[in-house]
């Protein structure tokens, strides 16, 4: 088991990663000191797969487990979810002492960690992430949160965990393209901080993708969430450093708006958004063209199912400038200086981003391996 300190001050806490960990979650939170009252929350599939795991696991180690079921999926990251989950957790009468534990993905875990940070003005919560993007992203940095009819993400707190059980174990059940969507963000981490870790992912992404050789994917992904734990424990609210986070995301979200949500998965749209802002760190900004060139080539053979060549570029400027992120009327980008050095640019014209698109709807990714 390897152990990840999320440096935040009285907010600090663990990520924990280890092969078959799922079986040793009653064991490792009672080292916590939590209340033995438990709501264990997870979602239709993953109730499925691995609820009996996590529950054996608590009740072996004395925990009273209360479960709930919550629905999956993107349209039920609402309200109305949020208000089903309170009454259920008030149907328990739980008090301030006892603990939420969300077992699933970036979904559940935004949802649930969203009424954790606000039942009785925060309760502990216990992130037990099971796709590969919530084990390397979402379930990292404390923001939680849900969709508003006028937008993703919209209403939401940042809200710290106690700990963070990972387990790549479970990753064997997960569809490729789910995995991909994962990959995506853990080579973006890799770009935007380390090129050695780069180098090591781009070798070996079949591996790690094909889940060939879990060594190599626990590595990545507990890279990945030691680059972002960084980058968050540096600006956990979000002010400026947290920003490199967004590499790739500024062409990559409008991707996801103007194509619908779901079409791309969040991963995909984000390995395209980052050909565009490295063909944009070599055109205007810093960064060497044939290493550019390299990188690029070496993207396309991440496998993408959506095609990008009919993509709409007016619509997407359009929605770049309806992103929330945009700030004083001006896109910003972060760009590469070089691997793992970046540098944000807010004076990239409105042609130039059009042109960038442009060419994206040129490349040509795989879309299996
Ligand atoms: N809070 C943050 O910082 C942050 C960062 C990135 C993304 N997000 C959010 O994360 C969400 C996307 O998360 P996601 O990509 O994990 O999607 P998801 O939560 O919708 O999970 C995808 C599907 O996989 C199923 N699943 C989960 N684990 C599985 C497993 N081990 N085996 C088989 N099936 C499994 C789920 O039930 C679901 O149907 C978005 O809502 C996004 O806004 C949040
Ligand atoms: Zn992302």
């Amino acid at each position: 088991m390897q152990k990840i300190q999320i440096d935040l001050h009285e907010r600090s806490y663990c990520v924990l990663t280890g092969n078959n960990i799922l079986q040793e979650v009653g064991k490792i939170i009672s080292k916590y000191k939590v209340s033995k009252n438990v709501a264990l929350i997870s979602s239709e599939h993953v109730t499925k797969l691995y609820k009996n795991i996590v529950q054996k696991s608590l009740t072996e180690n004395g925990y009273k487990v209360h479960f709930i079921k919550m629905p999956s999926g993107e349209k039920n990251k609402n309200f109305e979810t949020v208000r089903y989950l309170y009454d259920k957790i008030l149907d328990l009468n739980f008090d301030r002492s006892s603990i939420i534990i969300a077992l699933g993905g970036g979904v559940l875990g935004d949802t649930v960690g969203f009424v954790a940070a606000t039942i009785f003005r925060g309760i502990e919560l216990i992130q037990i992430p099971t796709t590969l993007l919530s084990q390397v992203d979402s379930s990292i940095g404390g923001k939680v949160g849900i969709n508003h009819e006028r937008g993703k993400n919209l209403v939401g707190a940042f809200y710290q965990p106690k700990v963070v059980i990972v387990d790549p174990n479970v990753l064997r059940t997960l569809g490729l393209r789910e995995r991909v969507s994962g990959f995506g963000e853990i080579i973006k981490y890799g770009i935007i901080k380390d090129k050695i870790f780069t180098n090591f992912l781009l070798e070996n992404y079949k591996d790690i993708l094909l889940l060939k050789n879990m060594d190599y994917m626990n590595y990545a992904i507990s890279r990945s969430i030691e680059i972002k734990s960084a980058i968050v424990s540096a600006d956990e609210k979000e002010n400026s450093l947290r920003m490199v986070l967004n590499f790739g995301h500024t062409i990559g979200h409008a991707i996801e708006v103007t194509e619908g949500y779901g079409k791309f998965a969040h991963g995909e749209a984000v390995i395209v958004g980052m050909c565009a802002a490295i063909k944009l760190s070599a055109d205007v900004g810093n960064f060497d063209s044939n290493e550019a060139d390299k990188l690029i080539n070496n993207l396309q053979k991440i496998p993408i199912v959506p095609s990008v060549n009919h993509l709409d570029e007016d619509k997407m400027l359009e929605a770049m400038y309806h992103d929330k992120k945009v700030k004083n009327g001006k896109i910003r980008f972060v760009l590469l200086k070089k691997i793992g050095e970046t540098e944000i640019k807010d004076d990239v014209s409105d042609k130039q981003i059009i042109e960038v698109i442009n060419w994206i709807k040129e490349l040509k990714f795989v879309t299996s391996i």
